[in-house]
């Protein structure tokens, strides 16, 4: 039987992200709360279980460079590094960790 982080790299491995159920080309809500929550851009934003979301995108277009981008998957991990390219900030830290677990966390800033 699969894990929850196995489950989750087959998902990942198998589907392009414009196929995955909860894919939005453009977030509908997440820039505008963020930018009402968090008007200062220079603020460090924790992002949950961030997939490959278009959401990481839009924020660095923004200017908030200060993220750190967690999620259960090392694959949808590996492919929000290469989705990013160019638009890619040495100030992210990525953060694959099973957010249900404790002590399981490995960061890695490169
Ligand atoms: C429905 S997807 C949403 C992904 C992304 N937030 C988006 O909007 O595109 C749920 C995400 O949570 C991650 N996830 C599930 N359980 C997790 C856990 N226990 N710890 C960290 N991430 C988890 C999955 O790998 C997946 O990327």
């Amino acid at each position: 039987m699969q894990n929850i982080a196995q489950h989750w790299d087959t998902v990942y491995e198998n589907k392009p992200v414009e196929q995955l159920g909860w894919y939005e080309a453009q977030s509908e809500y997440g820039l505008s709360f963020i930018k009402e929550c968090v008007p200062n851009i220079k603020e460090r934003i924790f992002l949950a279980g961030v997939g490959r979301s278009t959401l990481v995108h839009e924020l660095l277009e923004n200017r908030y460079n200060n993220l750190i981008l967690n999620d259960i998957s090392s694959i949808a991990l590996e492919k929000l590094r290469i989705d990013l390219a160019e638009s890619m900030s040495p100030s992210i830290i990525w953060h694959q960790a099973d957010l249900g677990q404790k002590n399981t966390f490995k960061y890695s800033s490169e």
